[in-house]
């Protein structure tokens, strides 16, 4: 929701899935250009991808 939106909750909630998943060789986020900072400042590269979604 909006108005929780710049409270940490987000760094907190990405930073314990990090911990959880810590035994893993890779761990991939799919996400918007613009949100890849908020990912970056967590540890995280960009990278590109291909894929195909049937509905
Ligand atoms: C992106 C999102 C998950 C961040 O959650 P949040 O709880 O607002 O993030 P935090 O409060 O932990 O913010 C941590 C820092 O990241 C920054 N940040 C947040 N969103 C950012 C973005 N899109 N781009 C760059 N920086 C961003 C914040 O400004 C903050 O910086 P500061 O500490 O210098 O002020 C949340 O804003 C959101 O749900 N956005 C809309 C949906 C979305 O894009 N989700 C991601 C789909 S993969």
């Amino acid at each position: 929701m909006r108005a929780y939106r710049g409270q940490g909750i987000g760094t907190e909630l990405v930073r314990r899935l990090l911990h959880k998943l810590s035994g893993l060789h890779m761990v991939d986020v799919m996400c918007d250009p613009d949100v890849q900072p908020f990912y970056a400042r967590l540890g995280m590269l960009a990278s590109t991808g291909m894929m195909i979604r049937r509905t």
